[in-house]
Order: C-alpha cells, then structure tokens, then sequence
C-alpha cells in the first residue's frame, strides 16, 4: 500500500513507532526512525531491515526546533523525498490535581506532545507542497476529551488535533492530508495498574486493551491511498470507548 513511499515515524522506538515501522516497511516504504532514545531507533532500524525492509534512524529531542529540521535533512539525504510523517512521541506526565502541575511538568508535556509535532510538521511542509501531495499523522490520546488529574496531558493531546486540523485546511489545496488518531490503551498488560485493566474491561465495549499493531493499522490506513479523502479527522482507534456511553447502564455491568 505505500511502496515507494518515504516516511519519517517520531517516536519510532516506541511501542506504536515499533509497530508502525515494521509495517509501514513491510507495505514498501522507507522508514526513517526517528527517536530521543538513538540506540532503541537504531534497534527497529535493524529490525525493518532484518524483515527485507529499508530503513534509517535518526536521533533527535522533538522539543529543540533545529533537531527537526536536521532530521528532514537527513531524510531527503537518505531517500531523496519525505512522503508521510508520523508523530507519536509523548511526555509520560505525572496524575497530579491541577494545583500540584508544576511548571515544568507543564512546559515539558506542552513542549513534547504538541510543540514537538509543530516543529516536525514545519519541517516537512516545504518537500510536500513541492510534490502537492503528502500525509501528516498525529496521534493524540482519548484523554484529550479532558481527564481529571491529566490536565497537561490532555490539554496538550487536545491542541494536538486541533492543530492537525487547522494544518489540514492550509494543506489541502496542496493535496497534503492532516488526520490524528485518537488511542485508548493499548500495549502489554503490563503497562497498565489493575484499576486501569478493571476500567477498560468494564467500560470498553470491546472489553480489552488494544495491540500496538492494531493501532498501527489505523495510521497505515490513513497514509494510504485509502484515506485519499480523508482529511482533518480524529480517528479514535480505542475498542470503542469514547464512541459509547456506558454511564447508563442500569447497573449492568458487562461479564
Ligand atoms: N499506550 C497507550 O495506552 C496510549 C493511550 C493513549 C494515547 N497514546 C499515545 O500514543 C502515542 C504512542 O504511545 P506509545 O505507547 O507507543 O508510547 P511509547 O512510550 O512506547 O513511545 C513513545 C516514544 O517517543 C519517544 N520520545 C519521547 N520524548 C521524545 C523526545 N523529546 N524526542 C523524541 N522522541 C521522544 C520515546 O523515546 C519513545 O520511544 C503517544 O503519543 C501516546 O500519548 C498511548
């Protein structure tokens, strides 16, 4: 679905990056994997090739500007063009009220999850107006309805997709779609305390957790000439969380 395609996935060492890059190689692209933690990129770089795939990795801290701008250097460097950009990092937050965020827990979320995919978003814009075609993808989380004790998470998540839209009405008449994904939890059961594995089981529709790779399938979709109409969409890939309203249940709760 994407071959000969060239895409950078930020975040590429982590949980959906992984997934993503594996994929998006094994559907014909050229991955750049691109992460603060370079070992780790340079790990999946390997994996993609291990698996018949091309690839590079490219080390950067998405909150310095010019570190962006390098990367889509590198990019065009090492596969001449920049076709799709994936952002998926996130500053891991502290569950604090409102009144105990401190300032610098503050900027960093803002810094990493919104004006990180700003910079990378700036960075590729000039290569895909000239091509007028291009896909841009921010994956934001389902929190960005808003959540107590998240709120720089989530402040930060729900600019996110408004970013992304706004980036899609100024892109679309260059044939460049703008779309974010909206996750549940996903990952090894691992990750997660047994009160967030009790509330998704009871409040997810679908009952579980999800796989990276089936979040993974959501942002090939929309890279894809599939999604070629798609554009300015938060697509929530979340076992139908936040698609249903489970507070009137009369008490029934699902097994
Ligand atoms: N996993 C979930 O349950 C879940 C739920 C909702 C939303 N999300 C969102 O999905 C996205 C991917 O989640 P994941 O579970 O794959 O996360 P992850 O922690 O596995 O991966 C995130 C990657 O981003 C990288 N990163 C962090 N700060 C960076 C920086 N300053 N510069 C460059 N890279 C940096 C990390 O090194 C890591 O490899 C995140 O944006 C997250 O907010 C995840």
């Amino acid at each position: 679905m994407l071959d000969g395609k060239v895409a950078i996935i930020v975040g590429g060492a982590g949980q959906l990056g992984r997934a993503s890059s594996l994929l998006f190689a094994r559907e014909g692209a050229k991955v750049m994997v691109a992460d603060v933690k370079a070992a780790d990129a340079k790990r999946v770089e390997d994996e993609v090739k291990a698996a018949g795939g091309d690839a590079a990795s490219f080390q950067i801290d998405v909150t310095d500007p010019e570190q962006s701008k390098q990367l889509a250097d590198a990019t065009l460097k090492r596969f001449g063009t920049i076709d799709i950009l994936v952002y998926t990092p996130y500053y891991p937050h502290g569950s604090d009220l409102i009144e105990d965020v401190s300032p610098a827990n503050w900027k960093k979320s803002i810094d990493v999850n919104l004006n990180g995919a700003v910079y990378c978003s700036q960075s590729v814009i000039r290569t895909m107006k000239q091509k007028r075609s291009g896909r841009i993808i921010n994956i934001s989380a389902g929190a960005s309805v808003g959540a107590p004790k998240m709120a720089a998470y989530s402040s930060s998540k729900a600019a996110l997709v408004v970013f992304t839209k706004c980036i899609a009405a100024e892109l679309g008449p260059y044939g460049i779609t703008a779309n974010a994904i909206v996750p549940g939890s996903f990952g090894p059961r691992e990750r997660f305390g047994q009160a967030v594995l009790d509330f998704v089981k009871r409040r997810y529709p679908l009952g579980r957790l999800g796989t990276p790779e089936e979040l993974a399938n959501g942002v090939l979709f929309l890279a894809s000439p599939m999604a070629d109409y798609i554009t300015a969409v938060a697509l929530p890939i979340d076992g139908g969380f936040t698609g249903v309203l489970r507070a009137y249940n009369f008490g029934e709760e699902p097994a």
